[in-house]
């Protein structure tokens, strides 16, 4: 059985046409046929769970990720009104979209929009994400030495300092650690200022350009996968010792159903020693495994799914109240989650709190049960 689930592609998959975002070709041709031999054995779907208002019964706010086209949804809007009290742009407010027209031509009509909705309904906005190896490749090339900085520094500054006051926290660096945990990524930013050196310089650069906001390192499978963790912890030691602000930890959680039990409760145990805010930033746990002889019927795996959840809301529950930054599902229905668009979409993966009805999904359930027993 692999240890890590099928994963969305993590390139700039919205500029991409239809058919070449998103998951493997094997696991497109294999995670269709697991689920439909599962489905034969499937009783019928019960009726959605009972949930209070997330964001009544969350030990801190409780937000989500949004696209600036979900403000033109009523359902969606009036879902996100009942649930939540904190946004986070999906991809609008990413190189990949504010590039995308070159250095010269920023784009922030829709991060601007998004901040417009916020601030009207009250909510908080948490900025996503300034530096990321996955992006500003093409942006940044055939620049080099003092252009570069130039246009490094300048990037963080103008988009810092556009959303100060408009934002409560950033994520400053995403993603910087290799995904078997064994060091650091390599990237167009590592190239030139060394593999903890550009983080350094953004959080500097970020400092600066927005005195107020919380400033987050974000990163994913720590809480699933020990070496990654490990690390992980290694680099908030060697930033700190360095003088990096750096002011808040971001636990991505996109989660998956066979994640040994205990290893989230205990990572975030570990994490939380160093006494900064920690953040559940990209809640959402996907049914599918890579394995295709995995005959789980779907109630065994949303069974799977619930406990992983729990484990998960139960641990930042168990947090100090000054350590619960907010706690950030990766969207609000199945049908808005990066696992369900375009060939990725199976039909049937269930990895956000509401159906595509708008109805708790049980995931909503296992959320609210670990938010009640704090463990
Ligand atoms: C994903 C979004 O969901 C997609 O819409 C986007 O095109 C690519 O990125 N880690 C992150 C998020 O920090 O920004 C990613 O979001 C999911 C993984």
């Amino acid at each position: 059985m692999t240890t890590q689930p099928p994963h969305p592609s993590r390139s700039a998959s919205h500029l991409l046409p239809r058919g070449e975002k998103g998951f493997s070709r094997r696991t497109i041709l294999a995670a269709p046929l697991a689920l439909a031999a599962c489905d034969r054995f499937a009783s019928a779907e019960p009726s959605p769970p009972n949930v209070p208002p997330l964001k009544s019964i969350a030990p801190a706010p409780f937000g989500t990720a949004i696209k600036a086209s979900q403000i033109d949804d009523p359902d969606w809007v009036a879902l996100a009104r009942a649930n939540v009290s904190q946004l986070t742009p999906e991809w609008e407010m990413k190189m990949e979209y504010i590039l995308a027209d070159g250095l010269e031509r920023p784009n922030f009509d829709r991060s601007d929009r998004i901040a417009a909705f916020a601030q009207a309904e009250g909510m908080a906005m948490h900025g996503h994400t300034l530096i990321w190896y996955a992006q500003g490749k093409e942006a940044f090339a055939g620049l080099s030495g003092a252009a570069f900085d130039r246009a490094f520094d300048g990037y963080i500054a103008a988009v810092a300092g556009r959303y100060r006051g408009k934002v409560r926290s950033w994520d400053v660096v995403n993603e910087p650690i290799l995904d078997d945990g064994s060091g650091m990524r390599d990237c167009h930013w590592s190239a030139r200022y060394g593999q903890d050196g550009y983080i350094l310089r953004a959080f500097e650069k970020a400092r600066i350009a927005d005195p107020d906001a919380i400033l987050f390192l974000n990163e994913y499978n720590q809480e699933s996968v020990p070496a990654k963790g490990a690390q992980f912890l290694k680099l908030v030691e060697r930033l700190l010792k360095a003088g990096c602000p750096l002011q808040g930890l971001g636990l991505q959680s996109h989660l998956w159903i066979d994640i040994p039990e205990g290893v989230i409760a205990a990572y975030m145990r570990e994490i939380s020693q160093f006494g900064l805010p920690i953040h559940v930033s990209e809640l959402d746990c996907t049914l599918r495994t890579e394995n295709r002889l995995d005959m789980r019927s779907q109630a065994d795996r949303i069974a799977a799914q619930g406990a992983r959840v729990t484990e998960l809301a139960s641990a930042f529950a168990a947090l100090p109240r000054a350590q619960q930054f907010a706690f950030t599902v990766w969207g609000l229905r199945d049908t808005d989650s990066w696992y369900r668009q375009g060939d990725k979409d199976d039909g049937r993966d269930k990895p956000l709190p509401f159906d595509s009805f708008g109805r708790p999904n049980p995931i909503a359930a296992a959320i609210a049960a670990g938010f009640k027993t704090p463990a």
